[in-house]
């Protein structure tokens, strides 16, 4: 039987649902070329953040108008992110020669958290030749005056406005943590977003006790993780009817399946690219074949969303009767 991996994502078509996430891996041309070598379908860049395309920004003004403008603040992270992402005009070069080098569509990563004077910059990512842009929303309420669905708004208002400046499609890259996602996706929709990723890992920081100083922290995703996404991908299935990407905790054919069955167009991973190298990808997508000619699927269409809310046999196991569950049937081993 003839397998056919192929998915549509944001409306351009991949041959497969494997994506390479934002990570060091997709920062250069060698390693995306690896990647695509090994069966990604897509890759996504690493982010440019708004801070570096607002700073530069500033630098032009500075430099027209020989007004010394010093932002100390940013001294400090800014030559850190350019080596990260190579900085807002290397950033539109690698996109560019990703585009003439590479045979798969090329998603840039933008990360703010609001309007702000980096709209142009997403203009100048759809010119270098993005066949779309994954938009990375990080904002962390610390302001109790702040509510909820006002940062909801925010997040929309970023959507509509820059659906206005663009063609390419948009994906939205978002946390779990939200009072209601199945509103907040509706909104997207409605403010234009083509797809959502989910979920952007929030990296909480540790302490430092020598130093006394908050210190970052990043440990690669375990499969654990997953279920996040999975969940939540089964609810937003039946609700919303544009592209889901699945993204954390993908390491294996089985997780991939998963996110399939639960109504993912794609999945995107970047740990198990860093642990195992981009040679996974040939693995995610052999596993993937073999249980779908084991489980007698000819394409993915005939498995996705097999197992969303609507359409699973037990969609109780989604809410709150899984915790329930979960807690009485836990047996202690001491
Ligand atoms: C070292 C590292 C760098 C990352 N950089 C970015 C980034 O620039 N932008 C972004 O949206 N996500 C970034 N991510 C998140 C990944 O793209 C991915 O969504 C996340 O790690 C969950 O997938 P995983 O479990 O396969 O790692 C990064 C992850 C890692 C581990």
């Amino acid at each position: 039987m003839m397998i056919d991996l192929s998915t549509s994502y944001l409306g351009l078509q991949l041959e497969s649902p494997l994506i390479a996430s934002a990570c060091p891996l997709t920062g250069s041309i060698e390693s995306l070329r690896a990647l695509r070598q090994a069966g990604a379908a897509a890759a996504v860049l690493p982010s440019i953040f708004k801070e570096q395309v607002e700073h530069d920004e500033m630098e032009i003004v500075r430099m027209l108008d020989f007004w010394a403008l010093s932002s100390p603040e940013s001294a400090d992270y800014f030559p850190e992110l350019n080596s990260y992402n190579t900085g807002p005009a290397g950033y539109l070069d690698l996109l560019a020669d990703a585009k003439r080098h590479l045979d798969m569509p090329i998603i840039a990563s933008l990360n703010g958290d609001s309007l702000a004077g980096w709209i142009r910059y997403a203009g100048l990512i759809e010119q270098a030749g993005a066949d779309a842009l994954e938009l990375n929303i990080y904002q962390i309420a610390t302001d109790p005056g702040m509510s909820g669905a006002s940062i909801d708004d925010t997040y929309v208002q970023l959507v509509q406005v820059l659906k206005r400046e663009l063609r390419i499609p948009i994906a939205v890259k978002i946390g779990p943590f939200f009072s209601s996602l199945p509103h907040l996706a509706d909104a997207m929709v409605r403010a234009g977003a083509d797809g959502l990723v989910l979920f952007n890992r929030y990296l909480a920081p540790d302490i430092d006790l020598e130093d006394m100083r908050f210190i970052p922290a990043l440990e690669l995703s375990t499969p654990d993780e997953l279920r996040l996404a999975l969940r939540w991908i089964a609810i937003l299935r039946d609700n919303v009817q544009i592209s889901l990407a699945a993204t954390g905790g993908i390491h294996s054919a089985h997780d991939v399946v998963k996110s399939l069955l639960v109504g993912a167009n794609a999945v995107a991973c970047a740990s198990a690219l860093l642990s195992r190298g981009a040679g996974v990808l040939t693995e995610l997508r052999d596993g993937l074949e073999s249980w779908m000619r084991e489980h007698d699927y000819a394409n993915l269409e005939q498995l996705r969303g097999s197992m969303s809310m609507k359409k699973c046999p037990n969609p109780e196991g989604l809410i709150r009767a899984n915790y329930m569950k979960a807690l009485t049937s836990y047996t202690p081993s001491v």
